[in-house]
Order: structure tokens, then sequence, then C-alpha cells
């Protein structure tokens, strides 16, 4: 690992974790192998953040369109965050890595709740780098759902009209409990698909994106200090002019 990367990292980096189905198809294995590689190299990809000093790593696990897919298929995935957390949360709590979750974790079967609920609790005492999993998340559920949540405060005569700002907008969406860090700087997307896919569509607005042709189940820890390099020589400007 290049030390020098430590002091210029993204502080927030969301990752559209893409391309499990094509990595398994690829070798004539079921489309849940791929996705059970795939939940091993979410472990790899949060030590090699944690240990950059990242402070909010998001991982796109399950989107509000994946549940159109087979029912074989989406009862895996809700297994995953199971199998993830039972074999995971110890070693969470020695990286001292904060779990959070991100989404309409009441629609999910109770015994993903459960494990859900157990792994942040179990975590709620680590005060490094926050795992934040989207689950069941989509970006225009977000904002319909702030849109109610403003309007009933509207109503309710616990806001006004002129205290809507950006500021606020943002108090009301899923990614608040991020703050100061709730934008990423980054955001890769792995397996070659350039598109966001309902993924956090206010907090991307000046993300720097990275597009990768690698599988997810293929990415390593080294692919992702060079997506970092890379981040690290962009010119971000803001709608700004720079000075020579
Ligand atoms: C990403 O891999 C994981 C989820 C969306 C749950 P995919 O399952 O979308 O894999 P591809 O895109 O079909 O290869
Ligand atoms: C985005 O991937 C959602 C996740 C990675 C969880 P998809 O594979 O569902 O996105 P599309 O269908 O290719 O846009
Ligand atoms: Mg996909």
């Amino acid at each position: 690992m290049n030390k020098e990367l430590k002091n210029e990292v993204p502080k927030h980096v969301a990752i559209i974790m893409d391309g499990n189905g094509r990595w398994a198809k690829k070798r004539h294995l079921p489309r849940i192998a791929g996705h059970k590689k795939g939940m091993e190299i979410i472990k790899n990809i949060t030590k090699a953040a944690n240990r950059l000093g990242i402070k909010v790593l998001t991982v796109y696990a399950f989107s509000t369109e994946n549940w159109q897919r087979s029912q074989e298929e989406v009862s895996y995935l809700m297994k995953l965050p199971i199998i993830f957390f039972n074999s995971f949360v110890p070693e969470l709590i020695k990286e001292n890595v904060r779990v959070n979750i991100m989404g309409y974790v009441n629609q999910l079967p109770n015994d993903t709740q459960k494990a859900i609920s157990a792994a942040i609790q179990q975590t709620s005492r680590c005060d490094g780098m926050i795992l934040n999993i989207a689950l069941n998340y989509g970006g225009h559920d977000e904002l319909v759902t702030a849109f109610k949540l403003m309007a009933t405060d509207l109503q309710k005569g616990k806001l006004t009209i002129d205290q809507i700002d950006q500021n606020l907008v943002s108090d009301y969406l899923m990614t608040h409990e991020l703050k100061p860090y709730d934008n990423p700087e980054l955001m890769i997307r792995t397996s070659g698909e350039q598109r966001i896919s309902n993924f956090l569509l206010w907090q991307l607005a000046y993300s720097e994106f990275m597009f990768t042709d690698t599988y997810w189940p293929d990415f390593t820890a080294e692919e992702f200090y060079e997506l970092i390099h890379a981040y690290q020589k962009r010119d971000r400007r803001f709608g700004k002019i720079k000075d020579e």
C-alpha cells in the first residue's frame, strides 16, 4: 500500500458493486455464487478503506429495483447480510468499524432485520470508519420520503418554507446521519456499466466518477488504491475557475 495516499484520501467513497452475475456466468456457476464471492470482496475493501483513513465507505448491496429478480436470487440476497455479519462482525469490531444501514429496512425479511440490528448494536461503540450498506435503497424513493417528511413538518408548523435550503434538504435524506461526510467525493462502479442506477441522486452532485471493467468479485484492494490515486489527480473545480 502506498502510504503517500494517506493525507488526501477522499473522506466518503461510494461503490456500486456490480458484475456478480456475469462473473458467475463466465465460470458456468449460478448467479448466487457470484454474490457469495462478492460478499468476501466487501470484507477486503472495507479493511483496505479503513487502513487508508477513509471515514465512510458506502456500498450499494441491493436496490429498490432488485426485487424484480427471481425469487431464488432475491431470497439469497436477503440471506447474505446474515452470513456477512455472522462471519465479519468480530473483525469489524477489531478494526473499529461501525455498521450503518441505509434503506427501507422494515421491508426486509425478519431474520435479515434481526441480523442488521445486531450488527449495528455490536459495532455501535466503534468510532473509526463507517461501513454504510445501502440495502433496499433507491434514490427516487429516498427523495419521495424526504418530500413527504418535509410536507408533514410544514403542515405541523415545525418548518416554514423560508427555512428550506440545501442544508435542510440534506437533513431529510437517508445520509443525514453521515454528516459531515454525507456526500461522497468519489463514486466507483465496477463491471463496465456507466450509469448510477438510482444511487444517491442528490449526494453525487459533485462526486468524481470512476468506472472499471472489473467484475466486483474480481475487484482487489490494489485496484481500489489505484482508483484512489487516480482520484487524487483529478481537478475538482466546483464550477469555479482556478488561478494559475
Ligand atoms: C451486483 O451484481 C449485485 C446486485 C445488484 C445485487 P449483479 O447481480 O447486478 O451482476 P450482473 O450485473 O448481473 O453481472
Ligand atoms: C445496481 O446494480 C444495484 C446494486 C449494485 C445493488 P444493478 O445491476 O441492479 O443495476 P442495473 O440494472 O444494471 O442498472
Ligand atoms: Mg448488475
